[in-house]
């Protein structure tokens, strides 16, 4: 990343909220429901899977965290309606995280159940370094009841190779990622390198452990060193998918569907995209240019 755009990502929080929109638009299905069923539509036509993100977080009173599970309960209806090859991924945050430990597990327990009756799955996103504990928690007490959730574990945390060691491997459906929340470093790995390590050696534990692994990366080094891994421990097809965001390297995403790979996109909507798009846009290497393009108004030629 340019020097330039690391000044423009550290500046961010002083873009007005209106511009962030604007360049963050491409990581965001839209506002609506209907908007993201659209977006699946047209992934599920090429080919991909996709995996739907009810925008939001942190919430500290109950309502909104009630008004999230009736959300994710229209999904499921709509997912089924349609015929859509999505499941959820829900934030343990908006649920009421942060408020009591109980009042979310209970939440999760209905989208789980709910999820159950219609034979769909729920993946458990992974926040800050203040939810793993609770996340693991929650997903080590629910599992076994309702069998299909799914957490995540980064590769940037130190811990996630003792976490993987005590997961139980039986029907586990685990996705890594790099980690995207800015940690100490006494609890994560800095190198860029590091983490890439430290992400092969987890995926190879979890393929050797026999669990079913979301490969999350755009990181096109770690997909060839992933798919290495699948050839030399033989991996069927069925055994794992890669994972990518909307909006991020749509080539990347072809080049591994056409290998015949399964493969996932997290398609969030909803109004509260703001923190979700500036995690985003610190992540995108061209981050300047296209605050500046859209600052000044200026389209790219053709
Ligand atoms: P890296 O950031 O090095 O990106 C590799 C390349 O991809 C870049 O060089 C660039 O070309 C391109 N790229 C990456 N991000 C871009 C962007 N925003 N805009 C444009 N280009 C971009 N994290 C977490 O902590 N908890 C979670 O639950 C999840 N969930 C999750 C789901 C899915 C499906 C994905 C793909 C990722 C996550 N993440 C996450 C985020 C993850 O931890 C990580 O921050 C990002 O995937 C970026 O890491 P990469 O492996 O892509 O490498």
């Amino acid at each position: 990343m340019s020097l330039f755009s690391r000044l423009v990502v550290t500046t961010l929080p002083l873009v007005p909220k209106a511009l962030v929109g604007r360049v963050a638009r491409p990581y965001v299905a839209g506002e609506t429901l209907e908007q993201a069923i659209g977006v699946v539509e047209d992934l599920n036509g090429e080919g991909a899977m996709a995996t739907l993100d009810l925008l939001g977080e942190e919430v500290r009173e109950r309502e909104p965290a009630l008004a999230a599970v009736e959300e994710y309960v229209r999904l499921f209806e709509a997912i089924e309606d349609r015929g859509l090859d999505a499941n959820v991924s829900i934030k343990l945050t908006l649920l009421g995280l942060k408020i009591d430990q109980d009042f979310c597990r209970d939440n999760v327990a209905m989208i789980a159940d709910c999820a159950r009756s219609y034979g769909n799955f729920v993946r458990l996103d992974m926040e800050d370094r203040t939810c793993t504990d609770a996340t693991l928690a929650i997903y080590h007490d629910l599992q076994p009841e309702y069998g299909n959730l799914g957490v995540v574990l980064q590769a940037y945390m130190r811990r996630t190779l003792a976490d993987i060691a005590a997961l139980p491997a039986e029907g586990a459906n685990v996705r890594i990622c790099k980690g995207i929340y800015i940690e100490p470093r006494t609890v994560a790995w800095k190198g860029f390198d590091t983490v890439r390590a430290n992400f092969v050696r987890a995926l190879e534990k979890l393929l050797e452990r026999g669990v079913y692994v979301g490969i999350a990366t755009h990181d096109e080094y770690l997909a060839c060193a992933a798919i290495a891994l699948l050839d030399r421990l033989e991996v069927p097809r069925d055994r794992y998918e890669f994972q990518m965001l909307l909006g991020v390297d749509n080539e990347l995403r072809r080049i591994l569907l056409d290998a015949g790979h399964r493969l996932r996109v997290y398609v969030p909507y909803g109004r509260d995209w703001y923190l979700y798009s500036v995690r985003r846009l610190r992540e995108n290497p061209e981050v300047a240019a296209h605050v500046a393009r859209a600052f000044f108004g200026i389209r790219k030629a053709g």
